[in-house]
């Protein structure tokens, strides 16, 4: 493994020693370099790799690039559920949804065999997510402030709690002539020690008890046990909202502007990188959770940073 300079100056980790067709170049310690790989994505790098490390047909990227996703009704992302096989936010015509499910299908599959090797030390452990796919142009793009992609941010998703779990993302940029352009800006704990008080981490820690409590007997009643939110999600959940209306942060923290080249890769956990999306078209994406049971630096999982400022337990 390399860490390299991207193109403008910011820091990402190219990856020299996974290729297709064959995955690992040479047979060498493939276990200790796949931990290895999974302990730099936990401490907050990006791994990049220069060339698709799985299979993606290019007449499938081809059909992605051509359609007029303006007439197909799209929503903000077209999304996939490989463990429902749901393709969701986009309808059109019959034909072309079944070849847009197929290739989502293909892509979500494909993705996943290659973080079983890439990532070996997640495989099994790791809860699948959507992936999603991106069609629009995301300079100037219209949202609600907490939709914007173009403020930095962590991610967290209101209806899928990790309770300390992480979320690993996996982009793509199939656009064939621009780059993907990111900002990101400083790592987690900074941000966190600047800023968590402020977000109310230590409200939130407080009422720990009793939001448990409340959480375990609600659950209890729907019948599902061990799946509400823990104060550590409804804190991130407040810390995503809260840097995107934080205007003075937004305009003066330092900012590392990442251009990824077309067809370029990369794998990040957005829960701990706080990042915005400055410009691009056609990204895909796949999203995995990863079991706190499974990080290879669980101290440097957000949950933990944040227990030890708040000096009390945050996931149940
Ligand atoms: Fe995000």
């Amino acid at each position: 493994m390399q860490l390299r300079r991207s193109d403008t100056g910011s820091s990402w980790i190219e990856v020299e020693d996974y290729r297709l067709p064959g995955g690992w170049v040479g047979r060498e310690r493939v276990a200790a370099r796949a931990r290895a790989y999974c302990e730099l994505l936990e401490k907050g790098q990006i791994v990049f790799f220069r060339t698709l490390p799985f299979h993606f047909p290019t007449e499938d990227q081809e059909f992605l690039l051509a359609q007029e996703w303006t007439e197909l009704r799209l929503h903000k992302n077209v999304s996939y559920r490989p463990s429902e096989d749901v393709l969701r936010g986009v309808s059109g015509g019959a034909r072309t949804m079944e070849r847009i499910h197929t290739i989502m299908r293909n892509y979500s599959a494909q993705v996943i065999d290659f973080l079983a090797k890439f990532l070996a030390p997640y495989s099994t452990k790791w809860v699948l997510d959507f992936s999603s796919f991106r069609p629009i142009e995301e300079e100037r793009r219209d949202l609600p402030i907490h939709k914007r992609n173009d403020l930095l941010h962590v991610d967290a998703f209101p209806s899928r709690p990790t309770r300390g779990g992480r979320i690993l993302r996996v982009f793509t940029n199939l656009n064939l002539k621009r780059p993907r352009v990111w900002n990101t800006t400083q790592n987690f704990e900074s941000l966190a020690n600047r800023f968590a008080k402020d977000a109310g981490l230590q409200q939130l820690a407080e009422n720990n008890s009793v939001i448990s409590r409340t959480v375990k007997s609600w659950g209890e009643k729907l019948g599902f046990h061990g799946m509400g939110r823990t104060p550590y999600d409804m804190f991130m959940l407040r810390f995503h909202d809260y840097l995107k209306e934080n205007s003075k942060f937004q305009e003066s923290c330092p900012k590392f502007r990442l251009e990824f080249p077309p067809l370029s890769t990369w794998l990040v956990f957005t829960d701990s990188v706080a990042h915005a999306v400055i410009s691009g078209q056609y990204a895909i994406e796949q999203t995995l959770l990863i079991q706190p049971e499974a990080l290879t630096a669980p101290n440097a999982a957000p949950y933990r940073i944040l227990e030890n400022l708040a000096g009390r337990p945050l996931v149940a």
